[in-house]
């Protein structure tokens, strides 16, 4: 499915200073210190709006990391395997987590250096990328290209299938441009926040 890619060319971070080239790890690689970085990241940047079962969601895959050097980590996101169901298909998912930037450093491009990474990742790796936006977030994303689900959300849970409808308008994918929007599109069971 990588054609469907083509209209969404991954951007770089601009005006990110060279000295701040994002790093790329899975979980496996992360050093304990880098690990307890990124979690004291999502702490500072989501003011205490961040808990364990978040953290959980954002391990397991590949991290994109900035690191100034003084200051230790001021971006991260990462990119996590889900399935998901477009209109009962099942397609390999990208599923963004913990993007978050210290806020000392906001708007200088760290955001958008750390999701082109993600991006790059997604569209050698994944059939689409998903994520669940943040109000923030969502300027970041649809400047990047990534687009709102329109059409029903719901979760594979294990007494079955329900919809989610508080989700709907928060839920974006990238790189779907063969898929409708406005179709039904599942996620697999979790513990904590489903998307
Ligand atoms: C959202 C966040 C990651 C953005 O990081 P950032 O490094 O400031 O983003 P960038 O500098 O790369 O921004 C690039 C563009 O994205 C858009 N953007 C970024 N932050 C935005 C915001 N708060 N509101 C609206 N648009 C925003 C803008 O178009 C921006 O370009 P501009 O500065 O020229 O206007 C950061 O504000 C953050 O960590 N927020 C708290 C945690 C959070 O909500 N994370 C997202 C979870 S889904």
């Amino acid at each position: 499915m990588s054609e469907q890619f083509a209209t969404a060319a991954p951007q770089t971070g601009e005006r990110l200073l060279c000295c701040l080239d994002p790093i790329l790890r899975h979980t496996w690689e992360l050093s304990s210190e880098q690990r307890r970085a990124i979690r004291e990241l999502m702490d500072i940047a989501f003011r205490g709006d961040f808990d364990d079962a978040d953290f959980d969601h954002a391990l397991g895959g590949i991290h994109v990391i900035v690191d100034d050097g003084a200051r230790g980590v001021v971006g991260h996101a990462s990119v996590v395997q889900r399935q998901l169901l477009v209109d009962g298909r099942p397609l390999r998912a990208g599923y963004v987590e913990a993007v978050a930037v210290h806020p000392d450093q906001g708007r200088r491009g760290i955001g958008g250096a750390v999701m082109a990474a993600i991006e790059t990742v997604i569209a050698g790796a994944y059939d689409l990328g998903a994520l669940s936006a943040s109000e923030q977030g969502a300027g970041l994303y649809r400047r990047r290209g990534w687009r709102v689900w329109s059409g029903e959300l719901g979760v594979l849970a294990p007494e079955g299938y329900r919809t989610t409808p508080g989700d709907v308008g928060s839920v974006m994918v990238w790189g779907a441009g063969v898929i409708d929007l406005s179709g039904s599109l599942a996620c697999d069971w979790r513990a904590g926040p489903l998307w």
